[in-house]
């Protein structure tokens, strides 16, 4: 794709902060940050907000994530005082799902779990990335086999836009240090052997030495972990 050839270039060389004001400038108004609110993301938003990088922030509230979450989010926004847009899922969608199948259908079937990721995430994650160019997310190459044949910048089929992940090339090293050298508020799960932090019912701890994201959908086979958030990453093999 030229444009992701044309932006590759128009990147290089430059630090992460003038990467992120590059593609803000040029893409103004169309560029928009995923936060999960786990360290990875915690310090993308300490770089967009401390810099005053004009990046929409969002987040896709499943209405299931940990307590410990929710509390991070909210020192977020009393720290930065900037918005953080949450995205919710349909009313209907859910209400159906639940009377059908009571709150705790993921545990039953792949069906029923990729069904509810669907409802609470991608549905409106569609939402969210309706109109943007660039989508800015926390991946890091080293997270899992797969993430390390992808790039920092990469086409998005699925929805049609071009994919920015700023701190692709960070170590979990460097991403404690930043967050320690700058004081960011993060997810104590992570102290918790908590490595990859999604919703409560399904994640949980790791054993040192485990995947990083052994703890997520724990219950089902390797090659079926995935909620379809970052499809270009789903196909081959996946996390
Ligand atoms: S997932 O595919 O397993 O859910 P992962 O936890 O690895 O994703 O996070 C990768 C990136 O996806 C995060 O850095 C963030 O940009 C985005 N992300 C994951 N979960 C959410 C969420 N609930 N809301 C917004 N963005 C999210
Ligand atoms: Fe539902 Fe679990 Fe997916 Fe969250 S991670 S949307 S609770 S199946």
């Amino acid at each position: 794709m030229e444009k992701l050839e044309e932006l590759k270039n128009d990147l290089k060389g430059l630090t992460t902060i003038d990467k992120l004001r590059f593609l803000a400038n040029k893409f103004a108004g169309k560029i928009i940050f995923s936060t999960s609110f786990g360290w990875e993301d915690q310090a993308i938003t300490h770089l967009i907000f401390s810099n005053n990088i004009p990046i929409k922030v969002f987040t896709l509230e499943t209405g299931r994530l940990f307590p410990e979450t929710y509390y991070v989010w909210n020192r977020t926004l009393e720290v930065y005082n900037k918005p953080i847009h949450a995205y919710y899922p349909k009313n209907e969608l859910l209400q159906d799902m639940v009377n059908t199948k009571g709150p705790n259908s993921f545990y039953e079937s792949v069906e029923n779990r990729k069904e509810c990721c669907y409802i609470r995430k991608i549905e409106p994650l569609k939402r969210a990335l309706a109109g943007n160019e660039i989508w800015v997310t926390g991946i890091r190459a080293d997270q899992s086999a797969n993430r390390e044949d992808m790039h920092d910048l990469e086409y998005d089929q699925g929805n049609n836009l071009i994919k920015f992940h700023p701190i692709f090339e960070w170590t979990l090293d460097d991403v404690k240090s930043y967050i320690k050298e700058n004081n960011i508020v993060y997810n104590t799960l992570h102290d918790k052997g908590f490595p990859s932090i999604g919703c409560a019912p399904c994640t949980r701890a790791v054993q040192p030495g485990e995947d990083f994201r052994a703890g997520r959908w724990w219950w089902e086979d390797q090659s079926k972990k995935e909620c379809g958030l970052h499809s270009t990453e789903a196909e081959g093999v996946k996390i």
